[in-house]
């Protein structure tokens, strides 16, 4: 048996450094320099190097127009305003994510509609999506959580047939593929942070891309400067429209510099991480109160934002929780990441945002979240966890030392069981 865990006073399993994100190199900081000197710190248009990001970027992921913005969560926003969302309109969304991917159907006053996961990858069931559909639908907020590629194929099936917008929510996905495409150019339109942890980053920041002209019109009237509106508007219903009374979305010059010097690494980088998630899941596959994701199919590839598990409760005597705990004492960036299904959260159980019960009163029938309405996500948040990080590079020796910790954690569990029950008898 390995020596002491952490938690009661050992030596961490794992020493290896983890690798310093986001990467502020100097061929990053010479560019940034560069952009703020001989550029602007302010780009209120397409031009220089923001530009540049735009079409690299777009054309990356095979789209026609790219826009970029201050984050994630102003790409989704204005990604859903410009597929045309309106007030009261419902949005079928995911109950397993980050916020944002929610909250950007309250602020364009839509109804989110939560469909359930899939057990396997926690993104959309595409079965779940068509039972929530009515005739309010008007378009289906996909999330690649943690990099696993949602099953598009059949989500895009599901959203032609009943002709709703697709927004993918590509925040923890870059480089991500499906079917041999890289995710976010799938939907209707694909929205990116490119916020510090990002696989993918320049700080803050984000992008959205899509291939239809009247949609990229729209959501630049909406979250942009009118100077950039002058020089690109092309379609009569937005230039009469040109004024200051849009969001201010821009990006900082800086995050623009940042991502597009290091766009170029992406696909090297998002290779290496797939390595290093295959390298631990093959150091705990036969540790029993750990479950790895089944392997995706060939033409499909994970982006590893994170490294997701599952808990099987009852093999050893910890909860999920404090075997999480424990790993972390293991120096051990482990996670759990939602621990209440989004819809059984009070903004959601007292229809309470904007205040008055909007977007919710626009509804003509009462809206309800109600326990029961998505099990396999209930069901999910007790049992998932995860290794964060950003392991772009080859970690051989991490992932070990990591393996080792999470076998370390489950050979001294009885030890660490009477720990937490004598912390417990304490408080
Ligand atoms: C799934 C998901 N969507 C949206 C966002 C929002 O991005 P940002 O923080 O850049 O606004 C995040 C950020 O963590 C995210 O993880």
């Amino acid at each position: 048996m390995s020596q002491t865990a952490a938690l009661l006073g050992g030596t961490p399993a794992v020493t290896a450094a983890t690798p310093s994100w986001p990467l502020v190199d100097q061929e990053t900081l010479a560019e940034i320099t560069r952009v703020i000197t001989e550029e602007t710190l302010c780009p209120v248009g397409a031009e220089g190097t923001q530009g540049e990001f735009e079409r690299e970027f777009a054309a990356l992921h095979g789209r026609k127009y790219g826009l970029a913005v201050n984050g994630g969560t102003a790409a989704l926003m204005l990604a859903l305003h410009g597929a045309g969302v309106q007030p009261g309109d419902e949005v079928i969304a995911s109950p397993f994510t980050w916020g944002a991917s929610v909250s950007c159907i309250l602020q364009n006053f839509a109804i989110p509609i939560f469909a359930d996961i899939d057990p396997h990858t926690f993104t959309l069931d595409p079965d779940s999506i068509e039972r929530r559909i009515t005739l309010r639908t008007k378009a289906i907020v996909v999330v690649h959580i943690f990099g696993f590629p949602a099953d598009m194929t059949r989500i895009m099936e599901v959203a032609q047939r009943h002709g709703l917008a697709v927004i993918e929510d590509c925040a923890q996905a870059h480089g991500g593929k499906h079917a041999g495409r890289l995710l976010g150019s799938w939907g209707t339109v694909g929205a990116f942070s490119l916020q510090a942890s990002k696989n993918l980053t320049g700080g803050e920041g984000g992008i959205l891309v899509c291939d239809d002209r009247e949609i990229y019109e729209r959501a630049m009237s909406m979250g942009t400067h009118p100077q950039r509106l002058y020089a690109e508007l092309e379609l009569p219903e937005f230039r009469e429209k040109i004024d200051s009374l849009a969001f201010n979305y821009r990006m900082h010059s800086m995050a623009a510099a940042m991502a597009n010097t290091q766009l170029k690494y992406l696909e090297e980088w998002t290779l290496a991480r797939g390595r290093n998630a295959q390298r631990l899941y093959d150091a705990v596959r036969d540790i029993p109160y750990v479950h790895v994701p089944d392997p995706l199919l060939e033409t499909d590839r994970h982006a590893y934002y994170n490294i997701p598990f599952t808990y099987e409760p009852g093999v050893i005597p910890l909860s999920r929780d404090e075997f999480v705990e424990a790993l972390k004492a293991e120096q051990v960036a482990a996670n759990i990441y939602v621990k209440v299904p989004l819809y059984l959260r009070p903004r959601f159980q007292n229809h309470d945002y904007f205040g008055r019960g909007y977007p919710w009163a626009l509804a003509p029938e009462p809206i309800e979240y109600r326990k029961g309405d998505c099990p396999v996500a209930e069901r999910m948040v007790m049992v998932e966890f995860q290794v964060s990080g950003n392991y772009y590079v080859d970690e051989p020796e991490l992932m070990a030392q990591i393996g080792a910790a999470i076998g370390k954690v489950g050979e001294h569990a009885a030890e660490l069981r009477a720990w937490f029950d004598a912390k417990k008898a304490q408080s």
